[in-house]
């Protein structure tokens, strides 16, 4: 058999001849790949080294940091100013934006969320971590915050890695998804998920049910209804899932289907929602949105949103296209009455 084998740097060179494009890619995606691969090992090596607990520190948004947050953002921010790449970078566990030292004619901004789902990472359940490439607007200042605060449809890439149990990588260009599983003894991603899509309907869903005497009217309708099953109007059973890994929900709708909703409840509704807009949001709805699904906030298509702030929060509403647009629907139906 011949020996087929593509590493993920090999696969971007050959988007890169294919699109005849100035070749960025590859470098913007190469440190990035590094840094998941370190990230993976910490999150496996977990209690061996201490990389279990709380770091004893609160970030930006007043939440428990946990190790390994911490040591993601240090390993991420590191591996980039290392292979500069980027004018500057906006992390969930930085306050401010980060320029990058000794890089003055970087064109990019790189987003990120180093460790997502941190509640499972004690627990031993998948986490992941998620980035954003921006290009940096002509004239703007990369250290000002102004500059990242562009709508998700302005995304250059973005991807995320799974440390699940195998750690993936799956990353958009806007060319189509594509899936990539570390081989550990050679330390590199190889293209195991070729073009993934997400089937058009589905009888999954995934949300937050404790939170359920929060909801608006039409995402209580939407879990009635699913809840109802074979009995109620939608005439079929419907199964859920909660990870609380938002990179593992997305992740299972990428490969059989679903919706996914951290809608925005009475409770979290002064907040804006739960998901930040920036960095969990906006690449996850380009990755959707690539895979022929859909993303919203339920009221509005998710990468049109104008941001207002870095660490900004979003109702998110994802996944196969029938079920996400039905959603859409009952908030419409709702807000007409
Ligand atoms: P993070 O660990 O980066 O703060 O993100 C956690 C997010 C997301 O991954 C997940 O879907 C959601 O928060 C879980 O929320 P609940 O605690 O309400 O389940
Ligand atoms: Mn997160
Ligand atoms: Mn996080």
């Amino acid at each position: 058999m011949p020996y087929k084998r593509i590493t993920l740097t090999h696969f971007l060179l050959q988007e890169q001849r294919r699109l005849k494009s100035s070749g960025v890619f590859t470098s913007l995606v190469n440190d990035i790949l590094t840094a998941c691969k370190m990230v993976s090992h910490e999150v496996n090596r977990g209690a061996l080294v201490g990389n279990h607990g709380v770091a004893g520190s609160e970030n930006i948004q007043g939440e428990e940091q946990k190790k390994l947050d911490v040591l993601a953002n240090d390993i991420f921010l590191h591996m980039n100013e290392l292979g500069g790449n980027y004018a500057a970078m906006a992390s969930e566990e930085l306050e401010d934006v980060q320029a990058v030292k000794g890089t003055a004619d970087g064109r990019y901004l790189l987003l990120f969320d180093p460790l997502d789902g941190s509640s499972n990472i004690d627990v031993n359940i998948s986490v992941g971590s998620i980035f954003s490439i921006l290009r940096l607007p002509d004239g703007a200042d990369p250290k000002s915050e102004g500059a990242f605060l562009q709508p998700g449809v302005k995304q250059v890439a973005a991807g995320y890695a799974l440390y699940g149990s195998s750690t993936m990588l799956v990353l958009t260009t806007g060319n189509g998804v594509n899936g990539f599983t570390l081989d550990r003894d050679v330390g590199m991603f190889f293209l195991t998920h070729p073009g993934m899509t997400i089937p058009a309907d589905t009888q999954e869903y995934a949300i937050n049910a404790s939170r359920a005497r929060h909801w608006e009217p039409p995402v209580k309708r939407y879990v009635d209804e699913c809840q109802a099953g074979t009995e109620g109007p939608r005439g079929k059973d419907f199964n859920m899932r909660w990870v609380a890994s938002m990179v593992a929900e997305v992740h299972r709708i990428l490969v059989r289907g679903g919706v996914f909703l951290y809608p925005a409840d009475a409770e979290n509704m002064k907040k804006g929602g739960k998901l930040r807009l920036m960095y969990e949001a906006n690449p996850m709805a380009f990755i959707v949105e690539q895979a022929g699904g859909v993303a919203s906030t339920g009221r509005q298509r998710l990468m049109d949103v104008a941001p207002k702030g870095l660490h900004q929060r979003v109702p998110v509403i994802l996944g196969s296209k029938n079920e996400v647009e039905r959603v859409i629907a009952y908030h419409g139906e709702y807000d007409a009455k």
